[in-house]
């Protein structure tokens, strides 16, 4: 008979909804996982938050108290998918209940905040942490290409992650913006995934030097909860004039970062909320002294990889996914039919849920975070001080 599996979930917006919908899915793509996962109940301060919860999502039902998710005796595993400054506080609280812990990145609005969760670990405890770029079938290609020798000895990395959400000056200034609500602003929330990808793929960064902006320095009052893609006003490139009361941006908008990874290797991280033109576009570039291999989100189902030969005349191949790259044969039964970013957190509610299940180990949880967090802790303070500084 199936195992069942108490789900709670503290935070209804857009991550909310996309763990609940991943586990749902659980049992279509990993049957042989044998878990019934039951929706017990989902917290959120807001009352269309709870009401999603209820109606769309198929909770139990919804509390506007988190903890009484946490405390509930149904609940087995819990997902923290509220803003940042909550993470650090719900996530210690799970882990002391003994619950297993899915929380999304970043862990912590810095740091500190991540030091302390991973600190509370216990052993036998289940973490993971919401770095799904990593279980994209093609990165996990990738990271056995370069594992393998493929590209010969790594020299070179580019990354980036360029996103459009903050381009608009109409774009309500909600948590991410306010260092009590997010802590920092592009290097907690993309530079994070950046450096996950860069830590998995080449090992871990030693030092690093960083340039950060702020491109759009105050922008109007959110009203309400304020959605991750929402504008206010008409939605034009012109700020606001006198009349619209504003706030001021109080985290970094974009990042530049040259790195040295312990390999040796040397790199370049980029990040930007407030690119104009990319719209998702999170990507690598691995150089190594016999090939060279590139991916980008905005083309998920697509490597390029170019392999030298003596005949100068070897270029890139468009490597396209099929059965066999990392999990991709659990979605699609042939090449090139294109998986989603849904899929990617199916992927991971698969291996959080099997780790429950199993006990065995599982990354990325809690010391893969709290790697990234310290190097961009690193970024930060080598923004502030002009300098070279170490990743700790
Ligand atoms: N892994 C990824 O690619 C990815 C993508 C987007 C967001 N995220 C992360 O997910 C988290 C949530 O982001 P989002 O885009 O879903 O945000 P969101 O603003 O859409 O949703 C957050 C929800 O939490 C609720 N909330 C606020 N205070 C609460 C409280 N005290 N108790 C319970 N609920 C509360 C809000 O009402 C809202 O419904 C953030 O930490 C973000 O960095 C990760």
């Amino acid at each position: 008979m199936s195992r069942r599996l108490g789900v709670g979930l503290l935070g209804v917006g857009w991550m909310g909804a996309l763990h609940t919908r991943a586990y749902r899915r659980l049992t279509d793509h990993y049957p042989e996982l044998d878990v019934r996962c039951e929706l017990v109940a989902a917290a959120d301060v807001g009352e269309s938050g709870r009401r999603r919860a209820v109606e769309e999502l198929g909770y139990a039902r919804a509390e506007p108290d988190w903890r009484a998710v946490v405390d509930d005796p149904d609940v087995d595993v819990v997902s923290v998918t509220a803003p940042n400054a909550l993470h650090r506080e719900m996530a210690l609280a799970v882990l002391a209940a003994g619950k297993a812990l899915w929380v999304e990145k970043p862990v912590g609005r810095g740091l500190a905040e991540t030091a302390a969760v991973a600190a509370a670990l216990g052993p036998g405890a289940v973490t993971a942490v919401g770095f799904n770029y990593r279980t994209v079938p093609l990165v996990e290609h990738a990271g056995a290409l370069v594992a393998a020798g493929a590209l010969g000895r790594i020299t070179g990395f580019r990354g980036w992650f360029l996103n459009d959400y903050a381009s608009n000056p109409w774009g309500p200034l909600n948590w991410r913006f306010s260092r009590d609500g997010a802590g920092s602003g592009a290097l907690g929330d993309l530079m994070s995934h950046v450096v996950d990808l860069a830590t998995a793929l080449l090992g871990p960064l030693r030092e690093v030097v960083a340039v950060t902006d702020v491109a759009i320095a105050r922008r109007p009052y959110a009203a309400g909860e304020g959605e991750h893609f929402a504008t206010l006003g008409p939605g034009a490139l012109e700020p606001p004039g006198d009349d619209v009361p504003t706030g001021e941006v109080e985290n970094e908008d974009s990042a530049r970062v040259l790195a040295r990874f312990a390999s040796g290797a040397s790199g370049f991280l980029e990040v930007d909320r407030a690119a104009v033109g990319p719209h998702c576009s999170l990507g690598f570039e691995i150089h190594g002294s016999t090939g060279s291999l590139s991916w980008d989100f905005e083309r998920m189902n697509e490597l390029q990889l170019y392999l030298a030969d003596t005949t100068g005349d070897a270029g890139y191949r468009r490597v396209l996914a099929r059965p066999g790259h990392g999990d991709y044969g659990r979605f699609q039964p042939g090449p090139a039919i294109s998986m989603s970013y849904d899929d990617l957190k199916v992927i991971e509610a698969a291996r959080f849920v099997g780790a429950v299940l199993t006990g065995d180990p599982l990354a990325p949880g809690l010391a893969e975070a709290l790697s990234a967090a310290r190097a961009v802790d690193a970024m930060e303070r080598s923004a502030a001080s002009r300098a070279w500084e170490a990743v700790a």
